[in-house]
């Protein structure tokens, strides 16, 4: 593992000098130092521009662009440039080219047309980093390497023959032999059991439902091949560079399809790309929490936001802007999560292509612009912050995430579509949040000692040593919940016998022997007051006390909302979807019993998170509301350089970074 190296915060942006006549590019530096930019990321979409024809390389525009930076004092983290083949690729070797399940051929005119297994598509990126590598090892102005861009962002499954034969090849080595993969696909229905290696495909679309682990295993293999062009990329790069090598991950965007949990280890450090969700306006909400899921990912290392935006993206359906202040809350919230670094989509704002209406750091209209000041207000504030760089976010809470149980819980032919992954995730999430608790998302491998409260929504897809470290955490005095459909099924998407929750029974202290799901919009109620909906299930309560039965509904009488004391610790069970008033009951209830605090009393709608250094520390306080507030604090705000002696007087739309004293007087 290389560190990655800076002095405070870093502050940038993606920079495609190459769209872009030579003469801009000093203005651009001289922005970049008005601004307090400290690193920029070159060069990710500049294949087709480096290397103009097979196997000739041009790279006289690259060395003027990286010169002009350097001598401006702003560092690079410098693209591997394999994001997206120039189209000579296609053309020459068309075999290149993704296919989708359905057979049709996604062709250069976008980026990312390259099926991922392409041993074409490998040797010749490879040639590519080993160049560009090869020339710029030593160069002053690169920092840090940025492999690829988005790996798997439009191309993560391909169908296609050469996808076909690659696919068994990752089940060759999974199964062995075909005795096993028949087992563990459950070949025995539907006249599916295969003879021989070439009888097996991706699920390429069919008549009716494929098999749920063929789809499970082609989600895995292909995580795993865009992760091969990662680790390949990165070989490369350890033998040529000393630099410390990353790629950006999407966390927290919705994106599916890459197990960033294994991707972890690959990367020197993590890094996350994030745009909000413009037309929500608790969007705050789902950035914090990609950022608590990428500094879970990250193993609670400090961690560098690649990607946000200004103000507008063009990719959603209606590209709201941000207003005066958002800018500043967005980046500060990933900063107060653990980011050790902000950087943006793009510098200067493309005037062709596709994202030609996507926010930039230089808008259109220039710097004399809303969008440019506050981004030097921006550079002060992180100036302002670094001594924050390399310390951690304390969290008392951990929440489980896996993809593969996403994976499998959205599988097709389940007992209701309105059960789906991030529903239970986002709405433990969003209680925390309101109540002002950090937690880091981890997987359910991570090592939940250090943790007062673990909760675990929907883990329908489980392994047995996860959920023995899980009951192992309770029986040593922790607190857990769990939420419905967790449990059901083992790695190889096969029903835990015996009554549900399968892996979890035990540890709950209940037994379930028929789901009983929602029709759309019906709803239950609960004696405890609690409204629900989508989900019931017949219940008994078999050792644990029963906190809440249904009063109404297919299922009167049967309980809803359980409690199993094991060991020192307590396991809670929920068989139905709480609405927002009742989740936010349910999780102060665990929070009260698990003893867990927020980082500071402040009032609803004031984000506030703690970064800790050894004894120091640092408060972070987010006021998402329109009113002046109060939050708890005492000791000097960074940004403003003034004191709190207890409390702290926050504007509407306003942040503050308290320096907290510490407990032997003030720092
Ligand atoms: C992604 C990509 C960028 C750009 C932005 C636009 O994050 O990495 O190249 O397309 O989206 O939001």
């Amino acid at each position: 593992m290389r560190r990655w190296q800076g002095d405070g915060i870093s502050f940038g942006g993606d920079y495609n000098p190459e769209q872009w006549p030579e003469e801009t590019w000093s203005e651009d530096v001289d922005l970049m130092r008005r601004a307090g930019v400290n690193l920029v990321s070159v060069g990710i979409f500049s294949w087709a521009l480096l290397e103009p024809t097979p196997g000739r390389f041009e790279f006289g525009w690259l060395d003027r662009v990286l010169g002009l930076l350097h001598d401006g004092g702003v560092q690079v983290d410098l693209a591997t440039a394999t994001a997206s083949p120039p189209p000579w690729l296609a053309r020459q070797h068309p075999q290149t080219l993704p296919r989708r399940a359905d057979g049709v051929t996604l062709w250069p005119g976008g980026r990312q047309a390259y099926c991922p297994s392409s041993p074409i598509f490998r040797e010749r990126s490879l040639d590519l980093v080993r160049a560009v590598a090869g020339r710029y090892a030593e160069h002053p102005a690169v920092v840090m390497w940025h492999v690829s861009n988005e790996l798997g962002c439009h191309n993560v499954h391909c169908y296609c023959d050469v996808s076909a034969e690659a696919f068994r090849g990752w089940l060759r080595e999974r199964y062995g032999d075909l005795d096993r993969l028949n087992d563990a696909w459950g070949t025995a229905f539907w006249s599916q059991r295969y003879g021989d290696w070439a009888e097996i495909n991706p699920p390429r679309a069919a008549p009716t439902f494929a098999n749920p682990t063929q789809q499970l295993d082609f989600l895995r293999f292909s995580s795993d091949e865009q992760r091969a062009q990662l680790r390949a990329e990165r070989e490369v790069l350890r033998t040529l560079v000393r630099q410390p090598v990353t790629t950006n991950f999407m966390i927290g965007l919705g994106v599916k399809h890459m197990d960033y949990h294994s991707w972890a280890a690959d990367v020197d450090l993590v890094s996350n790309d994030h745009y909000l969700t413009a037309a929500d306006p608790l969007a705050h909400l789902g950035l914090a929490l990609a950022a608590d899921h990428t500094r879970g990912v990250a193993g609670g290392a400090p961690w560098l936001l690649m990607e946000h935006s200004t103000s507008a993206v063009n990719w959603q359906p209606r590209n709201v802007a941000k207003l005066p202040g958002q800018l500043r809350r967005n980046s500060l919230a990933h900063v107060a999560r653990g980011a050790d670094g902000v950087l943006f989509f793009q510098w200067r704002a493309s005037r062709a292509g596709a994202e030609k209406f996507h926010s930039a750091l230089v808008p259109h209209a220039g710097p004399n612009t809303k969008v440019f000041r506050e981004v030097c207000q921006l550079g002060a504030d992180l100036r302002a912050l670094a001594e924050v760089r390399g310390s951690r976010v304390d969290a008392d809470v951990a929440i489980l995430f896996d993809w593969e149980a996403w994976w499998a819980v959205e599988l097709d032919s389940h007992p209701s579509v309105d059960v789906t992954y991030a529903d239970r995730l986002n709405a433990l999430y969003g209680a925390l949040w309101r109540a002002g608790v950090t937690a880091d998302i981890v997987h359910p491998s991570a090592d939940l000692g250090g943790y007062r409260l673990v909760l675990a929504p929907t883990l329908y897809l489980v392994r047995d040593a996860d959920a023995e470290a899980l009951q192992r955490y309770v029986e040593a005095g922790g607190t857990a919940l769990v939420t419905y459909f967790s449990g059901i099924v083992d790695a190889n998407d096969h029903i835990r016998l015996g009554g549900y929750p399968g892996a979890f029974r035990d540890l709950l202290g209940v037994r379930t022997e028929e789901f009983f799901p929602l029709r759309e919009g019906e709803r239950v109620h609960l004696d405890d007051g609690s409204v629900a909906d989508v989900w019931t299930e017949w219940l008994h309560a078999e050792g644990a006390d029963v906190l809440a039965s249904y009063t109404d509904g297919p299922l009167p009488g049967v309980p809803a909302l359980t409690r199993n004391a094991v060991g020192d610790g307590a396991a809670w069970y929920v068989g139905t979807r709480l609405d927002e008033p009742a989740t936010d009951r349910l999780v102060a209830r665990l929070l009260a019993e698990a003893d867990v605090r927020p980082a500071a009393p402040a009032p609803s709608g004031v984000e506030v998170v703690r970064r800790r250094d050894g004894d120091r520390t640092w408060l972070f306080a987010i006021n998402h509301t329109d009113d002046e507030v109060r939050v708890a604090a005492t000791g000097v705000d960074l940004l403003t350089g003034g004191r709190c002696g207890g409390e702290l007087g926050l504007p509407a739309g306003g942040v503050a970074v308290v320096r907290e004293d510490r407990a032997d007087g003030p720092s």
